[in-house]
């Protein structure tokens, strides 16, 4: 797996200076992720592209409506726009992965993937915005439909495992319950992000989540990288409350800079209307900025 660094955790790791790494860098020996003017530049070491390692991210809360798929996207967008090759997976029967991203008509879907009949790549679509390009597979509400038939917790990666050294990542949005699609995806994935708002029904879902990781799909709870606050308002004295809380409970797993919490943003809400990512349709909004500083957070964790 590629590990992502500062300049500066790189030039301590290699003993060097930082002006060192910057010239390993345009000496093309290392690679570098520039999110914007306002958050440190990352480094990683190239790696062979015939070998990839690629890490697949999964959202995943009991709760709905914490973000999960607004975050899977503009992850996905995001990491296109920065260089990588990306798969977005969307496994909610709700497909909304899908109103990010110009219409398209298509006929596969993860149902097909997760019967595991067809050729992968069929199941595969290109998709793209005015910034960023990316191949997802699309979901449908025929999948509540299939959800007692699949009896196979690892199907998903069986369906997959032919094109997963295609990407350098694979990004996976999920519903809002732990049926087996979910525990699926909690098995295939290498890191799990647990989006929240600062809600007590959303901390509940969310402790019930980790809960159903261990117990239910038997996965190593370190998988879950990051618990993401989302729609923050921190200005509200029972978000504040909540928030000082998950601090105290979760200080190694909560995303707890003031910077990294992602506020509530209304130009978020909108993007969907016009089949866009926030990158494009507002770059400079809060929200924008904000998704910028959590994936950069993510790829350090990672
Ligand atoms: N930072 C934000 N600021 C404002 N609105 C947001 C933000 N993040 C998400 N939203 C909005 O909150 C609502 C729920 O978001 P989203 O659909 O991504 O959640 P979800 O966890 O995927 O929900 P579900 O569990 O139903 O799939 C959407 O209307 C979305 O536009
Ligand atoms: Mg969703």
């Amino acid at each position: 797996m590629n590990k992502f660094y500062t300049v500066e955790e790189y030039a301590k790791l290699k003993n060097v200076t930082d002006k060192t790494v910057y010239e390993w860098v345009k000496e093309n020996k290392l690679n570098e992720i520039n999110l914007s003017h306002k958050i440190s530049k990352l480094v990683y070491e190239p790696t062979d592209s015939t070998k990839k390692n690629i890490a697949i991210i999964a959202f995943s809360n009991l709760k709905g409506g914490c973000g999960k798929t607004t975050l899977a996207t503009h992850f996905a967008a995001l990491l296109s726009i920065i260089g990588f090759k990306v798969l977005l997976i969307d496994t909610d029967h709700q497909n909304q992965c899908s109103m990010f991203f110009p219409q398209q008509p298509y006929e596969l879907t993860i149902v097909d993937v997760l019967k595991g009949k067809i050729n992968i790549q069929d199941c595969i679509y290109k998709t793209s915005t005015k910034t960023s390009e990316i191949d997802i597979i699309y979901s449908d509400f025929a999948l509540s439909l299939f959800v007692p038939m699949l009896n196979d917790r690892d199907r998903l990666k069986k369906s997959i495992d032919p094109i997963i050294d295609n990407y350098d990542f694979i990004i996976i949005d999920t519903s809002p319950n732990f049926d087996i699609v979910s525990q699926n995806v909690a098995r295939i994935s290498t890191h799990i992000i647990i989006p929240i708002k600062l809600e007590t029904l959303h901390i509940q879902g969310m402790e019930h989540n980790l809960l159903g990781l261990e117990q239910v799909a038997q996965i190593d709870t370190n998988k879950v990288i990051g618990i993401m606050p989302n729609i923050v308002e921190l200005q509200l004295a029972q978000q504040r409350a909540i928030f000082n809380l998950l601090s105290e409970k979760y200080p190694n797993l909560l995303f707890m800079h003031e910077g990294l919490l992602i506020p509530k943003d209304p130009e978020l809400p909108k993007v969907v209307d016009f089949n866009t990512t926030i990158f494009d349709f507002r770059p400079k909004s809060r929200g924008s900025s904000a998704i910028k500083r959590a994936l950069h957070e993510t790829l350090r964790r990672i």
